[in-house]
């Protein structure tokens, strides 16, 4: 797929078809989330592949966005690593998580960036997926063939956010 094809086709998407995700597709995913850039190439993510129905289960009712998918990748950080204090892990990780939305697409499947929701039930996925204390539980992905396509939402018009040589410089 044309790359912006992809970045245009590409949407959140929270309901899926039950049929199952290859380990080669997630891999791929993951593999596009590592190239990703990273400050000072410290590269402070982990990867967590969840394709097993029992573990998604567990997942299920922390959000209503994995509620219906197959498989998930789940993106830990290690910010004690991390050498520019608070920020550049978080960088880190959302263009690792980028990366891996666009190659979901790529690859003709769906997912959808899953954060917000965590916050509030970190802990829960540390446990179920036996997180060590060192790595944030930062962001996951369902990834699945998806069940619904939701129109694209309101963004920024091109001529309200673009400015030429200067603010408020406009063509
Ligand atoms: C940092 C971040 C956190 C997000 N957290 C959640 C989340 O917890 N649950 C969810 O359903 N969508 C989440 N989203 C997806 C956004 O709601 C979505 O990107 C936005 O509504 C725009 O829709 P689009 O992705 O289809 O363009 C998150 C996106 C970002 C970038």
């Amino acid at each position: 797929m044309d790359f912006f094809d992809a970045v245009t086709a590409r949407r959140s998407v929270r309901q899926f078809k039950a049929d199952a995700v290859g380990r080669n597709v997630l891999e791929k995913i993951i593999a596009a989330g590592i190239e990703a850039p990273s400050g000072c190439n410290l590269q402070l993510r982990q990867y967590v592949i969840v394709d097993d129905a029992a573990v998604m289960d567990q997942l299920r009712p922390l959000s209503g966005a994995i509620d219906g998918a197959p498989a998930a990748i789940v993106l830990l950080v290690d910010p004690q690593r991390s050498k520019f204090g608070d920020e550049f892990w978080v960088q880190d990780a959302s263009a690792a998580m980028e990366n891996m939305l666009l190659a979901a697409v790529a690859l003709g499947y769906a997912a959808c960036w899953v954060e917000g929701a965590l916050r509030r039930c970190e802990d829960q996925l540390r446990a179920i997926l036996n997180v060590p204390a060192n790595l944030r539980v930062w962001s996951l992905m369902p990834v699945g063939k998806p069940a619904q396509h939701p129109p694209r939402p309101v963004k920024s018009l091109f001529g309200d956010v673009v400015h030429y040589n200067g603010f408020g410089k406009r063509l």
